[in-house]
């Protein structure tokens, strides 16, 4: 293999883009790492193997910087958050520049936008865009796949996320607002609804020994991207209760958040956001490899075929920089073709890049039923 081209890394600085840059220099990725401050960049620049990274100064308000930032690799990775305010700066360097455009976001509202505002431009530059190329969604968005795509046209595709011992970064924190502010939507109907108003008193089974748990409404970007490539009637997100709260005031939690995106869209958010800065900048990585997270997924086809499957793993942080290294260096290729606003399952070979998370300890496994051939 020859030389590969750079991946640049934008808010290389933050604690997921450090990761992300560590994780790409180790397997030999030359890095430009981008961002707002330039000492925190020669820092870091400073602390990765010499001669791993370069740097390039680039403000979100400036268009210039951004755009020959993106200009020095194949592929930019978007880490700054809200991506509400970073996502179309950077989104619209990489198509200004010729880039293919990841980024690491859980907000469901900027995933929306990359299809239905930038796709057009994207495919008339030639270059892929996966939001959400993370933890959250992409094992979610693979499995889906795999689990619908046998039985489509699907009726109804359940995921659900059941989460423990997960700290979050200051960076995730200020993304969960954003999340929960209550505009998010649901697929129903074969259409995108808004989700808002819907608590639901609703339970899911999960493997031994998580088992059956009261689930609340999950506002993630699955519910964007799977249609796009599932035929579905109704696409549902969920996440156990106790995934998001103390076990004492989990069942609380689907009738509370109706009124937890009132609020944060009320000036109490700057509070909000303002406590949160006060915070540690996140865990330390010993606490990360505590945590355990389980998807589960189901199909039920239109046909009457139902199909399953179980994807579980490790440190939701370290899973997220190998998930963006490995799609960043697929996408480097100058073979790779995908073109607009994807889905992580239209942007890489699902089954082989969840078998490939399978070095980090993920395993997953689908449940598919056999179709009938009758012949006459
Ligand atoms: N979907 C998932 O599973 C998943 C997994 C991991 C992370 N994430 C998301 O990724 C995002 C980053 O997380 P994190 O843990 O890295 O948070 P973090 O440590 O707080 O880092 C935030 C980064 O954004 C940069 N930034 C913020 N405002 C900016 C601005 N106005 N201009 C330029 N840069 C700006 C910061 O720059 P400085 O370094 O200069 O301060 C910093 O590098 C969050 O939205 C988080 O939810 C999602």
């Amino acid at each position: 293999m020859g030389a590969m081209d750079p991946v640049v890394v934008y808010a290389a600085t933050g604690y997921t883009g450090r990761l992300i840059c560590a994780e790409l220099a180790a397997r030999g990725v030359p890095v430009v790492l981008s961002g707002r401050s330039p000492a925190k960049l020669d820092a870091l620049r400073d602390a990765l193997p010499a001669g791993a990274a370069q740097t390039a100064p680039a403000a979100l308000d400036d268009p210039t910087a951004l755009r020959d930032a993106a200009a020095r690799g194949r592929v930019i990775v978007n880490c700054a958050c809200p991506f509400s305010a970073s996502g179309d700066p950077v989104l619209g360097a990489a198509i200004a520049a010729g880039a293919h455009y990841l980024d690491t976001t859980g907000e469901q509202d900027w995933i929306r936008r990359v299809f239905e505002v930038h796709d057009g431009p994207l495919a008339a530059a030639g270059v892929g865009a996966v939001p959400g190329m993370a933890f959250s969604h992409a094992p979610g968005d693979l499995l889906a796949h795999l689990v619908g795509a046998p039985v489509a046209p699907v009726r109804r595709l359940l995921v659900a996320y059941h989460v423990e011992g997960f700290d979050m970064t200051r960076g995730t924190m200020h993304s969960a607002l954003e999340q929960m502010n209550g505009l998010d939507v649901a697929y129903e109907g074969g259409a995108w609804v808004s989700g808002g108003n819907r608590p639901r008193r609703a339970f899911v089974t999960f493997p031994a020994p998580i088992g059956r748990q009261q689930v609340s409404r999950y506002p993630v970007g699955e519910v964007i991207t799977v249609p796009r490539h599932v035929p579905a009637d109704e696409v549902v997100l969920r996440i156990s209760a106790v995934s998001i709260a103390p076990p004492a005031v989990a069942p609380l939690v689907p009738a509370m958040t109706p009124t937890l995106g009132a609020l944060l869209r009320s000036p109490a958010r700057g509070l909000l956001d303002r406590a949160i800065d006060a915070l540690p900048e996140g865990p330390a990585e010993e606490d990360r490899g505590a945590v355990r997270w389980t998807i589960v997924a189901g199909a039920d086809g239109e046909d009457g075929r139902s199909a399953s499957g179980l994807a579980q793993g490790p440190d939701i942080y370290g899973i997220t920089a190998k998930i963006v290294t490995q799609a960043a260096i697929e996408m480097a290729a100058p073979s790779y073709a995908p073109v607009g606003a994807l889905a992580p399952a239209q942007a890489v070979d699902p089954a082989g890049f969840l078998d490939h998370l399978g070095a980090f300890g993920l395993t997953w496994s689908v449940d598919v039923p056999a179709r009938e051939t009758v012949s006459a």
